[in-house]
């Protein structure tokens, strides 16, 4: 996992850099790629800006932002710059594994004169907040990358740090569909290779331990979850209530 992690922080990183340049990763893949007969799907995918979709207005519809509320973005990326949550009246928390994207936001925060609570570097399975510290919450295009002992521990902590009853999104890998196996592909040529290995099902038992399942909805190569945290975890298997 350590490992892994680490090859997902050199990417991002790289990425950040890169960008920087105006160099783009997604420009300019090999032909093994692009000759690939779900390249077009890829392609529509990016046009229409539904490959890993934060922006969504469904997300900030069912989230609710509001004056007081702290807001959690796991896995942030640049969701503050270019996805419209600057705008949020929450309070904007970002987590990223990729010191590059961090040290970035920093600056944009500074430039800008925006006021946020707090912009961290470390894994989303174990971050430094407070048990109950938020409101709303979401990650977004991150769990992919991950295998089940880790995305077990990273729910576990998204419920952690969720107030009960909180509203959170997240998204996991729709697999066997042409859309996640052409981003699979990608993915794993720019150095990050999704590593998810849980069904649908196997998911939403875990899942069903700390949120209720509102309803999930199927995007680009994801499907989209919309939870609410439940007030008591129900461990499955335990018969045991914990809060
Ligand atoms: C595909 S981008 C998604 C960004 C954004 N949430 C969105 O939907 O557009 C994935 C981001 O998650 C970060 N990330 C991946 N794994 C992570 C982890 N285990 N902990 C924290 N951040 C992670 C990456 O560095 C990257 O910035």
């Amino acid at each position: 996992m350590k490992k892994q992690l680490e090859l997902i922080a050199k990417s991002y990183d790289k990425g950040i850099e890169l960008g920087k340049k105006g160099i783009d990763l997604y420009d300019n893949f090999p032909s093994y790629i692009t000759s690939h007969c779900n390249y077009p799907l890829f392609e529509q995918m990016r046009m229409n800006e539904t490959l890993s979709d934060s922006a969504r207005k469904e997300i900030v519809e069912y989230l609710a932002p509001k004056v007081g509320m702290r807001f959690i973005d796991l896995g942030c990326c640049l969701n503050l710059m270019f996805a419209g949550y600057k705008d949020w009246r929450s309070t904007y928390y970002g987590v990223d594994i990729s010191s590059k994207t961090i040290e970035l936001l920093r600056e944009y925060v500074e430039k800008n004169c925006l006021i946020v609570g707090d912009l961290y570097c470390c894994s989303m399975h174990e971050t430094p907040f407070d048990t109950s510290f938020f409101d709303i919450g979401e990650c977004v295009g991150s769990l992919e990358y991950f295998e089940k002992g880790y995305v077990q521990q990273a729910v576990a902590e998204f419920s952690r740090i969720m107030k009960s009853n909180g509203r959170f999104v997240l998204d996991i890998p729709n697999i066997g569909s042409p859309e996640f196996e052409i981003t699979k592909l990608i993915e794993e040529y720019l150095g990050r290779q999704d590593q998810f290995d849980l069904s649908e099902e196997e998911f939403d038992t875990i899942l069903n331990d700390y949120f209720i399942i509102d309803k999930k909805e199927i995007v680009g190569p994801m499907i989209q979850y919309f939870l609410i945290r439940k007030t008591k975890n129900t461990p499955s298997g335990s018969g045991v209530s914990t809060t």
